[in-house]
């Protein structure tokens, strides 16, 4: 049973400010109106003191146990809290404890050991996050030419559409037809804060545009954004119209080695995005023809494992693949792991100034 005190509604805000003051305001149930009177909940019982005080406001004081207040309904601090009463001690050890976000839906790596307590575990990511409305699992790897990732739907929600916010940009992604990973969003604005006005940025890669966009929003440069997946492109035209960005980016759906060619994209670049890890050196040759005579500024990202300095080791591949298609490294400007991709391995960056 909770304390309660009863004062005038005239009073009322003086009173609970001098309640908050003396740390006696019970702040996990809900204050009642009751007609002219309101019942304020107690942490604790008032000392003399402290009624003297209140008295001095012109209220006879008046505490009554109270039973007819509402308990403030507070959300759990994790999916981890919920879980930890409902499955065993080694369950729990097995339990994701990071997922991804996309919008408002979660994606979830779930052990195949737990997978017939999928649905208890999705529940406890909507009742503990407000701001998760559909929880997807992972069924497999990232994979395919459009490095979209299998994933099935466990609850709330069954919707794959979302609208993503990032360093003040809305993305709508479909999480089945398109690449898009949150665990990049600081790539994607540091490649942004790096280019210059009046720069020709050509990303051969671009997905729904989470480099394209941020570059466009800051600066006057002409971005050309290619992808194979049409979808993806269509979701970057979306992204465009949603962001007032329309003609600032120019999308093109198709294998960027045609792209380049056909859409007279050689000579042109100032700078090349590249970030198809896994597969980024075999297209070095079109991101070095891609780039301007005079040279310019390749992104070039790669997954990196194994024994030795993933710093050196993706320096070293960079160097002797844009040796092999006649340009050379001026400088390498920067080199840095961006997020651990499996254990021991890493996807790595290095930006690199061209020849
Ligand atoms: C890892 S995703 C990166 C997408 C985007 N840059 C991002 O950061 O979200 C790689 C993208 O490259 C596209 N892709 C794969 N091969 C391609 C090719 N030959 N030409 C153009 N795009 C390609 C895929 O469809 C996919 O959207």
């Amino acid at each position: 049973m909770v304390l309660c005190l009863k004062v005038p509604k005239k009073a009322a805000e003086e009173i609970r400010k001098l309640l908050l003051q003396f740390d006696l305001l019970n702040t996990t149930f809900r204050i009642k109106s009751q007609e002219d009177w309101l019942l304020i909940p107690l942490s604790r019982e008032i000392q003399e003191t402290e009624k003297a005080e209140i008295e001095s406001l012109g209220v006879a004081i008046k505490t009554l146990p109270c039973g007819l207040l509402e308990k403030i309904r507070t959300r759990p601090n994790s999916h981890l809290e919920i879980l930890e009463k409902h499955v065993s001690k080694e369950e729990f050890s097995l339990l994701p404890r990071s997922f991804d976000t996309i919008g408002d839906i979660a994606i979830v790596e779930i052990p195949e050991s737990m997978w017939d307590k999928r649905e208890l575990i999705a529940k406890a990511f909507l009742d503990a996050y407000a701001n998760i409305k559909s929880v997807f699992a992972k069924t497999g790897k990232v994979n395919g030419i459009t490095r979209i990732r299998p994933v099935s739907f466990i609850a709330g929600e069954n919707k794959t559409k979302t609208i993503h916010k990032e360093y003040g940009l809305r993305f709508a992604i479909d999480i089945t037809k398109a690449y898009f990973s949150p665990r990049l969003s600081e790539e994607h604005t540091r490649i942004a804060s790096l280019v210059q006005p009046g720069e020709i940025v050509v990303d051969l890669f671009c997905g729904i545009g989470p480099f394209a966009l941020p570059i466009a929003k800051r600066v006057a440069a002409t971005v050309h954004a290619i992808d194979i997946n049409p979808e993806a492109i269509e979701l970057l035209k979306e992204n465009l119209r949603l962001n007032k960005l329309l003609g600032k980016v120019i999308p093109y759906a198709g294998d960027c080695r045609d792209v380049v060619e056909k859409k007279q994209l050689l000579g042109v670049a100032d700078r090349v995005i590249m970030n198809l890890p896994g597969y980024a050196i075999s297209f070095l040759d079109v991101a070095c023809k891609t780039l301007k005579k005079e040279g310019g500024v390749i992104h070039f990202f790669e997954f990196v494992g194994g024994e030795g300095s993933p710093e050196e080791k993706i320096v070293e591949d960079v160097t002797r693949e844009i040796l092999k298609n006649h340009r050379s490294v001026l400088k390498v400007l920067n080199v840095r792991k961006v997020r651990m991709s499996a254990p021991r391995q890493w996807q790595m960056v290095a930006d690199v100034l061209v020849k």
